[in-house]
């Protein structure tokens, strides 16, 4: 069974996503409330999470290794996260597989996945 990691197109691919997904949240309208959450320049956070999604999906796990074990749900405590901003987040991220040709298999394998880690950066209803 190929990893997430692989299916995507290793570091490349998930490092693509991962840039997608803040041009898309700084596109999309219905992600403002969410977009406006972040500082003005995306490229930092980019990039942490182009290193959490590297382990998360089976590569490397950068994002451990560089800042050891985190809890990203408290680092999202200080961020009022409610279904709305959840399902703004998730939008992006359905959006930026799409822009970056991700497979159905692999949209459809992260799916759930993805959901459960967005309702963990839930604080709020
Ligand atoms: C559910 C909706 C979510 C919202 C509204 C949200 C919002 C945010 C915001 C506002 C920041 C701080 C950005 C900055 O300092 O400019 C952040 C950081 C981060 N988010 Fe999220 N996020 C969400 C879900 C997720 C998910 C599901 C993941 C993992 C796949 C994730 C991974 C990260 C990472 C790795 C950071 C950087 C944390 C650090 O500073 O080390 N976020 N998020």
């Amino acid at each position: 069974m190929s990893t997430p990691y692989e299916l995507l197109g290793g570091e490349a691919g998930v490092r693509a996503l991962a840039n997608e997904l803040y041009q898309v949240m700084s596109q999309r309208p219905e992600a403002s409330t969410i977009r406006s959450m972040h500082a003005k320049d995306t490229a930092d956070v980019a990039e942490k999470l182009f290193m959490f999604l590297s382990g998360w999906m089976g590569g490397p796990d950068l994002y451990f290794q560089k800042y050891g074990t985190v809890c990203l749900s408290s680092q999202h405590a200080k961020f009022a996260i409610g279904r709305d901003e959840r399902d703004q987040w998730l939008g992006c991220m359905d959006q930026a597989l799409v822009n970056i040709n991700a497979s159905d298999e692999i949209i459809d394998m992260l799916k759930e996945p993805v959901f459960r880690l967005a309702e963990m950066m839930r604080n709020a209803e």
